[in-house]
């Protein structure tokens, strides 16, 4: 591990000898160590030292343990901190955990194992609210929740609805049409919440027979049915603690659904074949491309289990509501696009902006993904221009045959009447407009010449019909 990673410990006793006990204990561990010996020396260490946690004694000079928590807490994300109390003061570090945010206490001597178990857990604390204030801090300053890019307004009151749901254990209702970033969404939620460090599963329903997703969302015993050979824990066992997101939830089975609705309520699921409660604590997002109203009206989709889902509602909007998106997202796409395929694409030229910003995307963001992706292994580097475009994109003119000069370059993809167009327009070109000299090169009747040049509208030059 590198100094750089080393979780750092601020060390907080007026004795002597305690204070570089622990500090060689506690680098033996991997930590960075500092040392102060009492709570005022302490704030001034923090300015040079940003300490992780902190771990201090309650009886000191000047400013106590107590006095130091306090002012730590006046900062609006004040390090864990550890007390570590003499025997017998036990009750006035237990009202300093209840009372003052305190992490917790130990009495002195300080047993090693449960020293370490509790640094560990302080330092992963540290870690997560980092973790999320840096997530905010992205949001702020460039429009990015999670790997969500937007600035339009519909989205950046969706990002506020996020802000703010996210943190519950609320069940969250994505919609929105497909390539929206309902998946994408649906992991933002995750990251934003207490529960980041827990798992984070997506289970499609549209992609499992019928027969298959209950024992996959619940979990089987051996020999439950036929094929089960082996006990097999279920999504809902699998994401305990974290986010389980239902995808295409329009398209669970309705047998299925009311057993969902059952798991929603009471927090328990049985394996199939099973027969012992299990408690799950886990949070549902569910995502569909779908109106479930619709499927209400039909009777595919349970009204008590949309009620029960659409908790907090999330509609993503099409891109084409909000193409003031597509330069900011088209960057943060090519930045990834550029790394995975090894390529240096700087950016769309203005054709391409002037394309992009007048397409329909009826694939939404996938779509302008596909695009880039397409484009960036294309350009290779430079900008994005119309020619690395998908033949036929926006109307443009099939560009997999380009002509330059007295030279046309095919590529694949390209339909004959294309590349027999340009080869011809091209020829016509390289005469000069002699139509007799160019069908000659052709190999084609001046008649057949002539046309094909009409079906390509070309102007006349006053040459009749031959
Ligand atoms: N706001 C965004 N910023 C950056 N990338 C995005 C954004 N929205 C979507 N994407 C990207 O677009 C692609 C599609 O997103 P996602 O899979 O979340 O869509 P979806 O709504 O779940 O689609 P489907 O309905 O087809 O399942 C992904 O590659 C994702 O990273
Ligand atoms: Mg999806």
């Amino acid at each position: 591990m590198s100094q750089i990673d080393k979780p750092r410990i601020l060390i907080v006793d007026d004795d002597e000898a305690q204070r570089s006990a622990m500090s060689q204990l506690l680098a033996g561990w991997g930590y960075e160590t500092t040392t102060a010996f009492d709570g005022r020396n302490a704030l001034e260490a923090l300015s040079d030292f940003p300490a992780d946690v902190v771990l201090t004694d309650l009886n000191m000079p000047n400013l106590d343990g107590a006095g130091l928590l306090a002012e730590l807490h006046k900062s609006p994300s004040p390090p864990p901190t550890i007390i570590l109390t003499a025997f017998g003061s036990a009750d006035k570090a237990i009202e300093m955990v209840r009372e003052s945010g305190a992490f917790w206490y130990l009495e002195k001597p300080a047993q090693p194992k449960a020293l370490r178990a509790i640094l560990e857990r302080a330092v992963a604390q540290a870690k997560l609210v980092r973790h999320s204030q840096r997530l905010e801090r992205q949001l702020s300053s460039r429009g990015v929740l999670g790997g969500l890019v937007a600035q339009s307004e519909s989205m950046r009151r969706v990002f506020a609805l996020l802000e703010q749901a996210a943190p519950t254990k609320a069940t969250m209702l994505i919609g929105g049409e497909t390539g929206t970033g309902k998946e994408v969404t649906a992991r933002a939620i995750h990251d934003l919440s207490p529960r980041r460090a827990s798992p984070f599963l997506a289970m499609n329903c549209a992609a499992l027979p019928d027969t298959l997703i209950e024992s996959e969302l619940f979990g089987h015993e051996k020999g439950a049915f036929t094929g089960a050979a082996e006990r097999r824990a279920g999504y809902f066992e699998l994401a305990n603690g974290g986010t389980l997101l239902l995808d295409e939830i329009g398209e669970m089975p309705i047998a299925t659904q009311a057993k969902l609705l059952r798991v929603l309520e009471e927090r328990k699921i049985r394996r199939l074949g099973g027969s012992r409660e299990i408690d799950t604590d886990v949070r549902i997002v569910a995502a569909t491309n779908r109106d479930l109203r619709e499927g209400i009206a039909k009777g595919t989709f349970r009204e008590d289990l949309y009620f029960r889902l659409n908790v907090f509602e999330v509609t993503l909007p099409p891109l084409r509501d909000r193409r003031e998106d597509i330069p900011l997202i088209a960057a943060a796409l090519l930045d990834g696009l550029n790394k995975r395929h090894e390529c240096r694409v700087t950016g769309l030229s203005p054709e391409v902006e002037k394309l992009f910003s007048e397409y329909a995307w009826t694939g939404n963001v996938r779509e302008l993904r596909n695009v880039l992706e397409r484009a960036v292994i294309l350009a290779g580097n430079g900008l994005i221009r119309p020619e690395h475009l998908p033949p036929g994109f926006a109307g443009l003119p099939n560009r997999t045959v380009e002509s330059t000069g007295s030279e046309v370059t095919l590529r694949a993809g390209v339909t004959v009447d294309e590349a027999e167009r340009q080869l011809i327009l091209m020829t016509v070109r390289h005469t000069g407009g002699n139509r007799g000299r160019a069908a000659e090169l052709l190999g084609l009747s001046v008649k057949t010449l002539f046309n094909k040049l009409k079906q390509y509208g070309e102007p006349q030059d006053g040459q009749t019909e031959p």
